[in-house]
Order: structure tokens, then C-alpha cells, then sequence
């Protein structure tokens, strides 16, 4: 059984008093979850505070993203060891915003992903199609050729999360329909079944996310193939995220 997995993206939000009051919030009304992991992934700027906040609990800390070199001349870049300094467990990357808005490449992500690997980092690797693509009928090209890429240079997937999250859906109040995203989780499987193996396959966790809030969380999390969600705004607010992460079956 894959255990399940809701983490936060808080994207480009937060302040430090806004990240303690949503820490010592989401603490207290997530202390007596057992079943299920929890992260957030703050900015980098918030990690020091989080870290700190949640040595004593069950919620991973993950980062939005990372360079693949450790150290050096590469300025505004952050390493994974300085990730690993505050204890991060996960980084996102690939994440569509970085694809779409900031030009990152699949050749840069296998570049992390490979880095975050290497380092001990669990990279949450999130693929998904335009709504252009969707239209044309081509999301599973589209997803397949992101997976081919961002993991081109992984020999021995130890640990990844992939998350499944049309961009689309993204902070659009629309999320897919439940069928639709295990539709396209069931192709990345048997995709990564054919690169890494069938019992790898097995066990990779493969979230969704787009548009997921309390109200949705419990429909998507009723489909078996679906390993957890990637929760942008509805992280925002500890009492709606943690709504999230108690999901109903
Ligand atoms: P929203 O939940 O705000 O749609 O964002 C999803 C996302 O991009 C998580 O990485």
C-alpha cells in the first residue's frame, strides 16, 4: 500500500508572522493524524521559521524548487545541501509556473532531479498539459514526453513523488474531474513501470494537483490510484488545509 501524501505549495506567499500564526494553527488541528504524511513547502525565505516550528510533529518541510550544483558561483540560486541544512525532506520541481513563466526546460529538470536524488531529497516531480494540449488531444503525449525528460538522468528512482497537475487547474477554481486525473496517474504508472519496473511503478506516489480545496478533496482521495494531492491556495489557510489532509473516504 503507497501511503498517502497531501503537501502544500505555498508558491510565492507568506510572511514570517503570517507563517507562524498558519504553522501553530495547522499544528493543533493536525496532531492526531497518523495515516497519512503531511508537508508544506514554503518559500525559500520561511524555511528556517517552519523548520523550527515543526521539529516536534509529523509534517515533512518541503522547498519549491532548487539548483543542481552544491555550491558556487551561481547567484540567486539555492543548493540542496543548503535545503538539507533546514531539514527539508522534499522540493518540487518542474512545477508548470517554473516551466511556463520562467522558461525552465525538461533538460534543467532532469538536471535537479537527479541532483535531489543524489542528495537525499524526494523530489515531488510535477508534469501536466496546457489547456491547448487537452483540446488537441494531446495530454498523454504531452505528460509522457515531461516524464521522459525530467527523469532522463535517473538511473535508480529511490525515492520520487510525481504530481499530476493540469495547468489548467491550476488556480482556476476548476479542477479536473477525478476519472480524468486517474485516467492520466494510470498512464504515468504504466509509463514508469516501462522505465524503472513494474514493483517501482507500484510504489511511487502520484498526487494530484489543480483547484484541490476541502470541498473536492474527499472525491479525489476515493480513487485508489490517486496517492495524495499537491494543494496550492487552500494551503494558504490552516483550517482549509487541514480539512485537506483529513479527507473523508
Ligand atoms: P491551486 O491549488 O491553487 O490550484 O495550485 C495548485 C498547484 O499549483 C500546486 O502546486
Amino acid at each position: 500500500m503507497r501511503r498517502r501524501l497531501i503537501a502544500g505549495n505555498w508558491k510565492m506567499n507568506g510572511t514570517v508572522p503570517e507563517a507562524i500564526s498558519l504553522v501553530q494553527r495547522l499544528k493543533l488541528l493536525v496532531s492526531d493524524v497518523q495515516d497519512r504524511d503531511i508537508a508544506v513547502c514554503p518559500p525559500f525565505t520561511l524555511l528556517d521559521t517552519v523548520s523550527k516550528m515543526i521539529i516536534d510533529t509529523r509534517i515533512y518541510l518541503g522547498a519549491q524548487d532548487m539548483f543542481w550544483e552544491e555550491k558556487g558561483a551561481f547567484t540567486g540560486e539555492i543548493s540542496p545541501l543548503m535545503l538539507k541544512e533546514f531539514n527539508c525532506t522534499f522540493v518540487i520541481l518542474g512545477h508548470s509556473e517554473r516551466r511556463w513563466i520562467i522558461g525552465e526546460t525538461d533538460e534543467f529538470i532532469a538536471k535537479k532531479v537527479e541532483s535531489a536524488i543524489r542528495n537525499g531529497l524526494t523530489p515531488i516531480l510535477c508534469v501536466g498539459e496546457r489547456l491547448e494540449d487537452r483540446e488537441a488531444g494531446k495530454t498523454k503525449d504531452v505528460v509522457i514526453s515531461q516524464l521522459e525528460g525530467s527523469l532522463s538522468l535517473v538511473k535508480d528512482p529511490e525515492s520520487i513523488v510525481i504530481a499530476y497537475e493540469p495547468v489548467w487547474a491550476i488556480g482556476t477554481g476548476k479542477p479536473a474531474y477525478p476519472k480524468d486525473a486517474v485516467d492520466v496517474i494510470s498512464m504515468i504508472r504504466e509509463w514508469y513501470g516501462s522505465r524503472f519496473g513494474k514493483d517501482k511503478a507500484e510504489g511511487v506516489r502520484i498526487l494530484y494537483g489543480g483547484s484541490v480545496t476541502p470541498s473536492n478533496i474527499d472525491d479525489f482521495m476515493k480513487e485508489s490510484e490517486i496517492d495524495g494531492a499537491l494543494v496550492g491556495g487552500a494551503s494558504l489557510n490552516a483550517d482549509s488545509f487541514a480539512r485537506i489532509v483529513k479527507y473523508l473516504l
